[in-house]
Parts: C-alpha cells; structure tokens; sequence
C-alpha cells in the first residue's frame, strides 16, 4: 500500500528519515509537503504512533491526471469505495486545489462526493445512504493536474499529543518543538535546559525523545476505527511502542526549563502531569537573567519572544542580548534559538554555527545553532558583544 505523510516546509527529510527507520519501504522524501513511503496497515500505523514531526498520515488509494469535472467525477468512480467504505459509515470529502486546472475547491468537493455516492449506492442497493456511522475522511488533492485520492488515516492532526490542553503565550507547534530538538546537537544523555521554556512544549517533546516514547501513544487514530483494518495488528503495534517505552522510562535524564511568568509555569506543569513525566522534567519560575547551570555541560534551547510591534521589538532584542550573555556564562554549553528576528544573531553578540530555516504557522523564523566556541560577532558601533 502507498502512504503519504504530510509535514511542514523544512521537515520533509526528518520525516523521510523517520519513516526508513521504522521500516517503511521506498521511501520518497517530496520537495514540498512531506514523504511517500510503502508498507502494510501496521507500517501506517507506525507512522502515526512514531512520526515526530509530520502532521498527518494517509492511505493514498489512486492518482491520476485529471484536466476536467468530467475526468475527475469519472476517475472518483473507478476507486472501489465499498473496500473501504460500510454501509453506514459517514465520508465526508475535502478537497484542495494548487496550481491545476480545476481550482474551484467546492465544486471539487460536491463532484467527488456525488461519484463515491453513485458507487456505494448501486453496491449496497440503496438510493440513500445514511452516513450514520463512524466517520471515514477522505481527501482529494489536486496538485500540478494530478488529483489524488486518500483516506486520512491520523483524524486530529499529529501534531496533537494529548498534553496540551491549556495554551499560553505563542506556544510552539508539537511537531517544530520536536524539530527543534532533533535538529539541535543535542544528545538525549546530555543536560537540557530552556530558560524561556513557556507552557514547556520543547522540554516534554525533548523527553519523549530521551525515553523512546512514541509521540501518539497517548492518542487515538482515525484508522483504528475503519471496518476494513485488523483491529489485532493494530492493537500490536501499540503494545510494541508501549513496551520500548516501558524498558526506557527509568533512563537518567536531566531536561529542565525555567520561565519569568509564574503562569506559563503553570501551565508547563499541568502538560508535564498530562504527559506523565512529573517527576522527570524540573520547572522553576526565573528571570533569564539569574540563570546559572553548573555541573556537566549540555545543550540551552529556547523559543525568546519576538517583537512584532516596535516595542515588542525592542523588548525581543533585550531578551536576545541576555540569551547571548547566558549562553557566555554557561562555558561548555552549546545553545540553539528559533526567533523570527533575522537582526537576532547582531543582538545575540555570537555566530551561529549552523542555521536552518522554518515555518512558525505563517511567520518564517531562523533556527540559529551556537556550538560551545562559536565566534563573537565584532561591530566597531556598539558596545560589548564579545566572548
Ligand atoms: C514564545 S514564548 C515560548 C513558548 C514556548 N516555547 C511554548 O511552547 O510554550 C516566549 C517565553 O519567553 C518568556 N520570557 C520572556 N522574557 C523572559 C526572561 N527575561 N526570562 C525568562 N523568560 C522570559 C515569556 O514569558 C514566554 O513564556
């Protein structure tokens, strides 16, 4: 079977990594929107289980080049939809339209539903189906003229964990905190520490990794409930992902954060209790300013705010030059800050080692990786700066 996981601009290759090393063959990292990869229903489930930062998981049943209504009401028509679909069962169709021919995505919609309709009525002898059961999404995109046909196999985007359940100031997205994390230098045997760590998205994400969680444990899919799966395999895969993290959980970690707003503590707290891991990430409310680390050196990651109005701006470049004065007291430390302030490096007073760019919702941000000794940025204008 073909599958496709969708993931945000910057992560397909993490993704596609991800994928090969849970076992799914021919996997084919797309430039744009994620990978396809081959495998059985316990490979899609997997991938729903295990993918850190791909948004969601889809069963493609056909693709084919469509330049009319016409060709796509007829192309809907040759997918066999009772395979997949019960009698009762609801499907409800979205469609989304790029760069095609067919860009009415409305008309997409009613045109695929009315060809499935056509199919499941004249399979089951009936003139009106009830549509009363669980719900089977299904999904057309039509991308460059080629429609494809898929079966969300996710439901609520993967990016939902089941931890957070209260949001605080700009909380990361799931899926980028664990980007972030996986693209750091970090090691899971390292320290951790996010000085500006919020409601606490990168520090949970960061502990999955270390204790080899699986990222949906906690959560349903939409393919376990499709009539047409083995529950049992499915049911397999989970217990499996269950057990790497039961051998795992007593592993050392040392992951703690620490933010000046008592109430982002809060609610880090409460996501940490909804994760299970209380007694495994420490928390402590604090000015970036009083931060001191001692023992073995490790890794700071944090997410600073960032201006969008001019005082907001000025109060971002404050917070980038103590991160900068940070990162100069803990010797030994490497640090990594995602901020949509491109000036950040110049406040920051260090170049970065590494960068990557990403995509915050719509905001593009720079992901800027300082390794222990990264060189200061010199400006004969301003004062201090230096190492
Ligand atoms: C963009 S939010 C971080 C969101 C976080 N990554 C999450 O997922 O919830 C920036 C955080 O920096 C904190 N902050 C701002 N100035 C600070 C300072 N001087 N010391 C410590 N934290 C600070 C804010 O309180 C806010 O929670």
């Amino acid at each position: 079977m073909k599958w496709i996981a969708s993931a945000a601009f910057g992560m397909e290759g993490m993704t596609g990594r991800d994928l090969k090393r849970l076992g799914a063959e021919n996997v084919n990292v797309l430039s744009i929107g994620g990978a396809e990869f081959e495998g059985g229903f316990d490979i899609g489930m997997k991938a729903n289980l295990w993918l850190r930062t791909a948004d969601h998981v889809h069963l493609v049943l056909a693709e084919k080049k469509v330049l009319r209504f016409d060709d796509l009401f007829e192309f809907i028509k040759t997918i066999p939809w009772a395979d997949y679909i019960a009698r009762d069962n609801a499907f409800p169709v979205r469609a989304h339209c790029v760069k095609s021919q067919l860009m009415s995505e409305s008309d997409c919609q009613k045109i695929c539903k009315k060809a499935i309709a056509d199919v499941l009525e004249s399979r089951y002898h009936i003139s009106r189906l009830p549509e009363t059961g669980a719900s089977v999404q299904i999904d057309v995109d039509i991308r460059d003229n080629l429609a494809r046909v898929s079966l969300d196999a996710s439901g609520e985007p993967l990016s939902k964990r089941g931890y957070r359940t209260w949001n605080g100031e700009a909380p990361l997205r799931e899926t980028l905190a664990a980007a972030l994390v996986l693209t750091s230098d970090w090691h899971p045997w390292q320290p951790l520490y996010d000085p500006c760590c919020g409601t606490g998205t990168l520090l949970i994400e960061a502990a999955f990794i270390a204790l080899n969680r699986a990222p949906g444990l906690r959560r349903a899919f939409a393919m376990e409930d499709w009539g047409f799966v083995n529950k049992d395999e499915l049911e397999a895969v989970r217990r499996q992902a269950q057990s790497r993290y039961d051998e795992c959980y007593l592993r050392k970690i040392d992951i703690a954060g620490s933010d000046i707003d008592p109430e982002a503590i809060e609610l880090a707290k409460r996501h940490v209790k909804q994760a299970g891991l209380s007694d495994r990430i420490q928390l402590n409310v604090a000015d970036l300013r009083d931060v001191a680390l001692t023992g073995e050196p490790g890794m700071l990651i944090a997410n600073p705010p960032y201006g969008e109005r001019l005082g907001d701006v000025r109060a971002a470049h404050a917070v980038a030059r103590q991160l900068g004065a940070l990162y100069k007291r803990c010797r030994g430390w490497g640090m990594s800050v995602f901020s949509a302030d491109m000036g950040f490096e110049r406040e920051f007073g260090y170049y970065a080692s590494r960068r990557r760019r990403f995509y915050n919702g719509k905001i593009e941000c720079e992901y800027h990786m300082f390794a222990p000794d990264s060189k200061p940025v010199i400006n004969k204008y301003k004062r201090g700066g230096g190492k």
